[in-house]
């Protein structure tokens, strides 16, 4: 995966025959004469016409993320919410159903629920990992299964053969939002899942310095979304392009040591008296371990946990104590993150909804970065302990 992270998709002879992709900083590209553009209209030769419709660097990354995730062909946005936006506005019409699985990202929750109504798109949450009652909601109108896996902030896992076979069986294509495990821990197309998605954000940018999206799937299914971004126009700039392939080179390395960093702080935080309870799927004690110890090469950086007998006062002193992680919302980059996610989330949620969608006040993520775990361990264990 490494020497595919760092030269797929790339020619081996670049323009100035320089070792990286250069930046083209333009937002057209000039033709010759009126012929050249009749021709790369009626024999669509595959070069640049506009900046909305792509970009050289874009294309690379795009041929650098399908071969990394397995799948024919992928389509880059400007972030992961405007990936699953074009995504659904690609694939739906008015009359279509879709089903979720109810854990996940917030806003990819709310676009879904609140906003899909607006086009005659029907949505139907289902709770997470609820094979069953997936099936069950399922009628002639539905057009799409979404997942996440794992999921934020709770870290289920989905039996990925379960989940492509269900829409295999029904006639129903499935998503897979990959983003907080990356084509290293999960492989949801040679699992038979129809798409996968990624906030590019997190771990594939991997350096919290650039918001990006990608959705991948068969050339087929690619062309709608593509033509749809080209109108929509939620594209990368050239230089954004340039820090995720420049990210992704190290790709497979801080895959590696988000994952070893991960397990060991899950084990630490797991041990220790203060923690009521701890989310990560690499645990023996987490609901789908078994799930994920099948299906996944590692379990990632992302950790969910409770904060024992605390309020959301006493949750939030533990944040302010740690020094290494930055108190900040997203994952998945070099530096270690921590957040409560009732505050930094959920604030303006009403208590019910909180406690519906699985918030309790004692809930904090932390997204383990890249740095020693032996720093990391020690400083959430001053924090835990001096805030006792
Ligand atoms: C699982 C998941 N999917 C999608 C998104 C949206 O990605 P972006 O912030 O790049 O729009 C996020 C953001 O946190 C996420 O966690």
């Amino acid at each position: 995966m490494s020497t595919v992270a760092v030269h797929a998709g790339e020619q081996r002879q670049k323009p100035g025959d320089s070792i990286t992709d250069p930046i083209f900083c333009a937002s057209t590209y000039t033709f010759r004469d009126t012929q050249a553009i009749i021709d790369y209209i009626e024999q669509e030769q595959p070069r640049e016409e506009y900046g909305r419709y792509g970009n050289p660097g874009e294309r690379v990354a795009e041929r650098k993320l399908a071969a990394l995730e397995g799948a024919e062909d992928a389509v880059l946005f400007a972030s992961g919410m405007a990936a699953l936006v074009g995504l659904l506005m690609a694939k739906l019409s008015s009359g279509d159903e879709v089903i979720f699985f109810d854990e996940c990202y917030h806003r990819s929750r709310e676009f879904c629920a609140k906003h899909m109504s607006r086009f005659g798109v029907k949505t139907i949450q289902v709770p997470a990992c609820d094979y069953d009652a997936m099936e069950a909601a399922i009628t002639p109108n539905t057009r799409l299964l979404i997942s996440e896996s794992p999921t934020n902030p709770h870290m289920s896992v989905v039996d990925l053969e379960r989940f492509a076979d269900l829409g295999k069986r029904t006639g129903v294509e499935t998503l897979i939002d990959a983003t907080l495990a990356t084509p290293y821990n999960l492989r949801p197309i040679s699992a038979g899942v129809d798409y996968v998605l990624h906030s590019a954000t997190k771990y594939l940018g991997g350096h919290n310095d650039l918001l990006a999206g990608v959705v991948a799937g068969s050339t087929e299914s690619m062309e709608s979304v593509r033509n749809l971004r080209g109108i929509m126009g939620g594209i990368n700039g050239p230089q954004n392009v340039y820090l995720l392939l420049r990210g992704l080179k190290t790709f497979q390395l801080r895959m590696a040591r988000h994952n070893e960093n991960g397990l060991k702080v899950a084990q630490f935080l797991e041990s220790h008296p203060r923690v009521e309870k701890v989310y990560y799927p690499g645990l023996e004690s987490h609901r789908d371990h078994e799930v994920a110890k099948r299906s996944m090469t590692g379990f990632g950086g992302l950790i969910t946990f409770l904060i024992k007998d605390a309020d959301w006062r006493a949750t939030a002193d533990v944040i302010d104590s740690v020094t290494i992680p930055r108190i900040a919302p997203s994952l998945g980059g070099v530096e270690s993150l921590i957040e409560q996610p009732m505050v930094i989330s959920y604030y303006s949620y009403a208590p019910e909804d909180r406690q519906k969608f699985g918030i309790p006040d004692n809930m904090i993520r932390m997204s383990c970065g890249i740095e020693d775990s032996d720093d990391l361990i020690a400083d959430l264990s001053q924090a835990l302990d001096t805030t006792a």
